[in-house]
């Protein structure tokens, strides 16, 4: 069993595209899998076709409890987000174990799950660090840029704090490079210097550029079920299978 945040501030980095697709190649591989949407922004739900109902927001206001707001689709479970997180997360300020709350929700259902993902918000805020809270290794999905470098050292240092803050080990398991584009060579630079500069494992697997993983959400399906025989299932196939050999 492992708990993996998929983590980036940056918006736009393909954090819910890689939660709900190594989610559903890990199903694929037999695993049994919950996902968790942290974002307000609410795509996770929204890409896979889910109907509205009580969501994770109900569970943070003490209406719902968790097991009563799961969906389950296919092999597949899912915790859903929606807008009035903004306000839930605001109101979480004032409380003293505010980096506790989704760490306390879902800490029982750890033995039924083989893997649960969180799919984060684009921020460090206190959505974030519950969830990496709740966590036991981060997964980075990264454009291969220069701009993501800057992204990198402020996630390092949160997960530094929040290890010094509450006695934690989470690490980073890797970086996904996503949507890479192999004619550019900035992609290769990139990554030398992560290497040389950091401490961090670059995944042996990375998500090309790949139409079919944008198209998928409009039908409510993984690209991994929409597009077997695609670029972008067989990238997210491959992540699944190095995802399961390291853990
Ligand atoms: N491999 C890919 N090839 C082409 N397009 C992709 C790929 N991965 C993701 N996208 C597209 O890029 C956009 C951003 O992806 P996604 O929503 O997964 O990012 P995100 O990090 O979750 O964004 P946010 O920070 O807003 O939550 C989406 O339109 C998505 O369909
Ligand atoms: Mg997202």
């Amino acid at each position: 069993m492992a708990i993996f945040s998929v983590v980036n501030q940056k918006g736009g980095t393909g954090k819910t595209t890689t939660s709900l697709n190594l989610g559903s190649a890990l199903t694929m591989l037999g695993k049994n899998v919950l996902l968790i949407d942290m974002d307000s922004q609410g795509n996770l739900g929204y890409s896979l076709g889910l109907e509205e109902g009580p969501t994770i927001s109900d569970v943070f206001e003490g209406s719902a409890e968790i097991k009563d707001i799961i969906q389950q689709r296919e092999n597949m479970d899912i915790v859903p987000s929606d807008m009035r997180l903004v306000d839930i997360e605001l109101s979480l300020m004032d409380l003293d174990d505010r980096h506790n709350m989704l760490n306390s929700k879902i800490k029982h259902l750890s033995k039924k799950y083989d893997y649960i993902l969180i799919d984060c918000p684009p921020s460090l805020s206190i959505l974030a660090v519950n969830s990496l809270y709740a966590s036991d290794k981060v997964i980075v999905p990264m454009l291969m840029e220069v701009l993501s470098l800057q992204g990198l050292d402020q996630i390092i240092q949160t997960i530094e704090k929040i290890n010094a803050s509450y006695n934690k080990k989470l690490k980073i398991l890797g970086i996904l490079p996503v949507m890479v584009d192999k004619r550019r060579k900035l992609s290769q630079e990139v990554k030398d210097h992560i290497l040389e500069n950091y401490d961090v494992k670059i995944f042996d697997s990375m998500i090309r550029n790949n139409v079919k993983a944008s198209e998928a959400p409009s039908f409510g399906q993984s690209v991994v079920e929409y597009s077997p025989s695609s670029n972008s299932a067989k990238d997210y196939m491959d992540f699944a299978n190095e995802i399961v050999k390291l853990n």
